[in-house]
Order: C-alpha cells, then sequence, then structure tokens
C-alpha cells in the first residue's frame, strides 16, 4: 500500500433505535454498531473515511438520532452519511449539523481525498420505501461530475439501481435507474457505485461500472429468490466493506474486499520459522 491509495470502509443500515428497544422487537441494533465501532477502530492501516450509506435510525425520530450520535462518538475516524429511506434530511442535518451545513433540499455533497473523489447520493423520497434521485439531484451529480473529468470518483447512495432479486425489495429500489445509467456512462471517471438498503452483500455491473451492496451490521433481508415466504429477515454474520483504491494507469483500480465483524481464530502464520510452509 502507499501513500496514494484511499481506503474507505462503508458500513451501512444501521437503524438505531431509542436506547432499550430492539428493532422488529428481536435485533439489537445498538450493540451491533457498538461491535462495528470496535471492528473499525481496531482496523489497521486505518480507513481515510467511514461512509453511512443510509437507514441510520429506523423510524425516524430525533431520539434515535441522538442515541445514534452518542454511539457513533466512539468511533475514531472521520464518517459522513446519505439518508435512506428510514431517514428523515431535516433530523439528519439538525443532529449532524457540521456535515450538512445549512443547505436545504437533498443531503448530496462530494468529498475530495487526495487523487479521489466521493459522491454522496441522496436517493431518499420522503415518506417512501423506494429511492429516486430528484432532477435537482441529478443535475448536481451532471455538474459535479463534469467538474474534474480527470479524477476517478466513487459514488454512494442508499437505493441499489439494479435488480438484486428479492422480489419484495425490488419493488422499492432506485425506480429511475435508467437516467442514473445515462449520466454515469457520460462520464467514465466514476469507477464504483456503492449502495446499501438490501442488508446483504451483492454485487454486479451497472452501466459499465462495477456496483456493490454493502451488508448490514445487525439483520440481513432473507435471500428469497423464489417469492416463497413473506418478508423475513436473519440475523446473519455482519461484516462493512472496505473500498481500496489504488493510484495506478488512466483512473486507477479500485478493489472492494468484505470484512466480517466479530472474533475469529487467527491470524496464523503459513510458514514455520525454518521458512517452510507448515
Ligand atoms: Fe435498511
Ligand atoms: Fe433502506
Amino acid at each position: 500500500m502507499t501513500e496514494r491509495t484511499v481506503l474507505i470502509a462503508q458500513i451501512s443500515d444501521l437503524h438505531i433505535k431509542p436506547p432499550g428497544q430492539l428493532a422488529y422487537g428481536r435485533v439489537d441494533t445498538a450493540v451491533a454498531l457498538e461491535r462495528c465501532v470496535a471492528a473499525l477502530n481496531e482496523f489497521r492501516p486505518r480507513p481515510d473515511l467511514v461512509v453511512i450509506s443510509g437507514d441510520l435510525a429506523d423510524t425516524p425520530t430525533v431520539e434515535e438520532y441522538e442515541h445514534l450520535k452518542r454511539l457513533l462518538a466512539q468511533l475514531e475516524l472521520p464518517f459522513v452519511s446519505i439518508p435512506g429511506n428510514h431517514d428523515s434530511r431535516e433530523m439528519m442535518r439538525a443532529v449532524f449539523p457540521h456535515a450538512f451545513a445549512l443547505r436545504a433540499g437533498p443531503l448530496n455533497q462530494t468529498i475530495e481525498i487526495r487523487e479521489l473523489d466521493l459522491v454522496l447520493l441522496d436517493s431518499s423520497v420522503h415518506g417512501k420505501p423506494h429511492g429516486e434521485l430528484d432532477a435537482p439531484t441529478l443535475q448536481w451529480l451532471e455538474k459535479a461530475l463534469a467538474a474534474s473529468p480527470d479524477r476517478p470518483a466513487l459514488l454512494f447512495l442508499h437505493h441499489p439501481p439494479f435488480r438484486a432479486g428479492i422480489w419484495h425489495m425490488d419493488r422499492q429500489n432506485l425506480l429511475n435507474a435508467a437516467e442514473l445509467a445515462l449520466l454515469v456512462r457520460r462520464h467514465p471517471r466514476v469507477q464504483l457505485i456503492a449502495t446499501g438498503h438490501v442488508h446483504r452483500a451483492a454485487l454486479t455491473m451497472f452501466a459499465g461500472v462495477q456496483t456493490t451492496i454493502c451488508p448490514a451490521l445487525n439483520h440481513a433481508v432473507d435471500l428469497d429468490l423464489a417469492q416463497l415466504r413473506q418478508p423475513s429477515f436473519k440475523v446473519e454474520p455482519p461484516a462493512f466493506h472496505l473500498h481500496s483504491w489504488f493510484a495506478g494507469e488512466g483512473f486507477g483500480s479500485v478493489v472492494t474486499h468484505q470484512v466480517p465483524i466479530g472474533q475469529y481464530d487467527g491470524p496464523h502464520p503459513f510458514f514455520g520459522p525454518d521458512g517452510k510452509l507448515l
């Protein structure tokens, strides 16, 4: 790893409740976030930034965001966030004023980290589970991408712009994905589109760009590809995504690692003191 490498940790779908309350009466999302924060604090080398890709709160209420703020106070890394369908722009602005200044409208922003640009898009639609990039956001994105055509850019938004094959999630993904695809195809500097919302890892190609879904820290949407069950969740191993951008030819390259959260056996050496494979 060189000094030019950029490491972005992505966590998603925190669904923080008021203290003492469980999500769906079953999942302690606060404990899940505490575990994740400890894992991020321990990870070496330290990521440059943590992106929280939506569904920070659950209902949402101010009490949930205040709880979230206390939990995130333990995080030793800088973080940014975008809203999901469980969020409120206004409450996020009020609780994290340093992050969003006093701008009105969608919480879109660009962040420069050395040679890399991050573009955070607000795909939330007030009161609706699906996502949509409204006209001002699409115009803003076109302008943001056109501003620095020679710099690589990673896009983050909550709602995946593709079908994951899980019927009840596919009807609430990014509704105007075709408009995003047209825009992305005009800007070859986009190297990754990173999303959340489905609470489980997936990857595909979208508009010629590698596109990912980050798993949740708490509960996963059941992988029901045949519409066998009512919408359901399972508590599966939690993880975060680590997007590593490496400088190189053209726009460089990006790889996404899925990092499990928890205590696992190891690391153990492959080789003994004599240098031979054990
Ligand atoms: Fe979610
Ligand atoms: Fe969501």
